[in-house]
């Protein structure tokens, strides 16, 4: 089953996304790929599986191959991997995590999954005795994950043969007809950094501001602008004439963390002469701070053309 990453809670449960099967172990795959690992491997151990990719094609090929396996209780969804963990699964939750043959960036070392900030944060979503199980046929980011999960000291280091389900993958297959190895290691969790929940916010918080009635003056043209607000960027892509109702509407690029989104933000006038400014809930964006800063680069763009605030809410 495919989720849109809103139609977590933030954080979730076992219980609440597989209300038939909660007493089941917990296992969730970070880049899925086309989902033939899990299919092969739930024949030897039943569990509660939670995919994450960001390839929307690899999405579909994998929801395809699950649901030909007959495989309910799965959730599949498209997000970094990192705000996924971080804000949907709660404290000590998950059995196990799998890394089948993740990307691994030669040239650009500071790219890679397996890094001390992920194996701390990870720690923490963990159950005590929980695992990450990382097969790869590259050697050089094996030993560099050794490193940082070393450097972290929350995990023992496990080596030992993959399981048979990770020499099948699509990229096992590839690399193995390539004549190149494959090592696999397990990180067992010993001790856990507390990393608190990615903050994503509820529809009760949509943020929004209000311009003061009278003639606003119109939007006649328009260039990119980016603002940027410590390690968040917005920036406004584009804007549309809203001919049912004079308004305007933006396209925005939200860039946080490991989260990108790009949201539409509405400015409508209203009965009353105002003009409301608000995100549309076209596309289900997460409500993240970053969501909360567009309306306020939107609500920026505006005063700087000579529109005047009287109410902020974000
Ligand atoms: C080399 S492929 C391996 C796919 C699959 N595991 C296999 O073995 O065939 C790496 C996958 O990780 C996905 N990916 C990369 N970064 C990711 C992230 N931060 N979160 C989730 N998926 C990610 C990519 O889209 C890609 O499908």
């Amino acid at each position: 089953m495919i989720f849109k990453p809103s139609d977590f809670r933030f954080p979730d449960s076992k219980e609440h996304l597989y209300p038939e099967t909660p007493e089941l172990p917990w296992h969730l795959e970070v880049g899925f790929g086309d989902g033939r690992f899990w299919v092969q491997h739930a024949r030897t151990e039943a569990a509660n599986y939670l995919g994450v990719e960001i390839s929307g094609v690899s999405l579909l090929k994998a929801e395809k191959k699950l649901q030909d396996a007959g495989l309910k209780n799965a959730i599949l969804t498209k997000l970094h991997a990192e705000p996924l963990i971080q804000g949907v699964v709660p404290k000590q939750a998950l059995d196990r995590i799998y890394v089948n043959f993740p990307d691994p960036w030669p040239k650009h070392e500071h790219n890679r999954l397996l890094q001390v900030p992920f194996f701390e944060m990870a720690s923490g979503r963990l159950k005590a005795g929980g695992e990450i199980w990382f097969t790869t046929d590259h050697e050089e980011y094996f030993q560099f994950a050794l490193e940082e999960a070393r450097k972290s000291g929350l995990y023992d280091l496990i080596e030992c043969a993959p399981p048979e389900a990770a020499l099948q993958t699509k990229y096992a297959l590839k690399w193995q007809d390539l004549g190149f190895d494959v090592f696999h290691v397990r990180f067992r969790v010993k001790g856990f950094k507390n990393v608190p929940p990615y903050q994503v916010f509820t529809e009760d918080d949509m943020p929004h501001s209000i311009l003061v009635a009278g003639e606003n003056p119109a939007i006649t043209e328009f260039q990119k602008a980016v603002y940027r607000y410590g390690n968040r960027t917005v920036i406004l892509l584009d804007v549309f004439k809203n001919l049912r109702n004079e308004g305007y509407v933006f396209l925005a690029h939200i860039e946080e963390e490991h989260l990108t989104q790009e949201i539409l933000v509405q400015v409508t006038p209203r009965e009353d002469g105002t003009t409301l400014v608000k995100t549309a809930k076209f596309g289900s964006p997460l409500i993240t701070e970053g969501v909360k800063l567009a309306v306020r680069s939107v609500t920026t763009y505006l005063q700087e053309r000579g529109y005047q605030v009287t109410h902020t809410a974000y």
